[in-house]
């Protein structure tokens, strides 16, 4: 079963993108086949990868009225195992496109569907917001992981994301699970961090993941050389982090599936 993982946090500037590389590197690093699938408008994560000129069709054309099939979009990276599904600028006009359809939320999932086989990993980076491109991964996906940044306010607004969650959870998308929440931009020497992390350590517990993602310049600067950190930097903390991370999520997406096949059994 292929895991699918939504990246949200409606706030911007917390490293939603940063992971949604790094994260989708690294697991496909060890071995996976992996697909990065670009929902922001802002398309930072296409741009990572390839030049503007590289991209003819992107995920607008496959949600919106066109329903572009997926697998004509998707393009591969210089890692073999990973493959991008290429946001652009137009995916800022879907929320109008969509308005009133009665299938807008299911618009992903329907195009993901004759995909999904292909991969074992898909990483969903999102815009900062709850519209309905957030709702689209929400309902696409089978597991939730929430980036907070290590600063004052970080934790105002998760309430927003996990009641969108929860709504989605209780009718469009039961099997959705939050599969942790991790710390970025962390910065060990400032007061701000360690007190952030010890408030979101309390609100989220063992929800927590043990890797902490710290800000490190390298993760700023691989972009816009169009690698990953993993070849811009391979032994930079941000590379080091983020194959960590990928390991706890790996951990957590088979352990929750043993769960999934004990509760199906009972
Ligand atoms: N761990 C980090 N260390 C240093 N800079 C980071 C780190 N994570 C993200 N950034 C930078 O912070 C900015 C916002 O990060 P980004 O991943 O684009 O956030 P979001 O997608 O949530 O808006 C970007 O310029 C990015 O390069
Ligand atoms: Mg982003």
């Amino acid at each position: 079963m292929t895991a699918i993982i939504t990246i949200a946090n409606q706030k911007g500037g917390v490293g939603k993108t940063t992971t949604a590389i790094n994260l989708s590197a690294a697991i496909a690093h060890r071995g996976k086949r992996t697909l990065l699938i670009d929902l922001d408008p802002q398309a930072n994560s296409t741009i990572a990868f390839f030049e503007s000129g590289e991209i003819s069709a992107s995920m607008f054309d496959v949600l919106s009225e066109t329903r572009t099939p997926m697998a004509n979009i998707i393009k591969p990276t210089k890692d073999p195992n990973l493959f991008v599904g290429p946001g652009r600028l137009a995916l800022a006009k879907l929320e109008q496109v969509l308005a009133g359809q009665f299938d807008a939320p299911y618009r992903l999932k329907d195009a993901l569907a004759p995909v999904v086989k292909d991969f074992d990993y898909i990483v969903l980076d999102t815009p900062p917001s709850l519209g309905i491109l957030t709702v689209n991964a929400l309902v696409s996906s089978t597991h939730l992981v929430v980036p907070i940044q290590a600063a004052y306010f970080a934790i105002e607004g998760t309430d927003d994301l996990l009641e969108t969650y929860e709504r989605i959870r209780a009718r469009p998308n039961p099997g959705l699970k939050v599969l942790g929440v991790v710390i970025t931009l962390f910065d060990k020497r400032t007061n701000i961090s360690r007190d952030t992390h010890g408030q979101i350590r309390t609100v989220f517990g063992e929800v927590l993941f043990k890797t902490k993602i710290s800000k490190n310049v390298r993760l700023e600067e691989s972009p816009a050389y169009k690698e990953t950190i993993l070849t811009f930097a391979p032994k930079s903390p941000g590379a080091v982090e983020y194959k960590k991370l990928a390991a706890e999520v790996i951990q957590r997406v088979e352990e929750s599936r043993v769960a999934r096949h004990a509760e199906d059994a009972a």
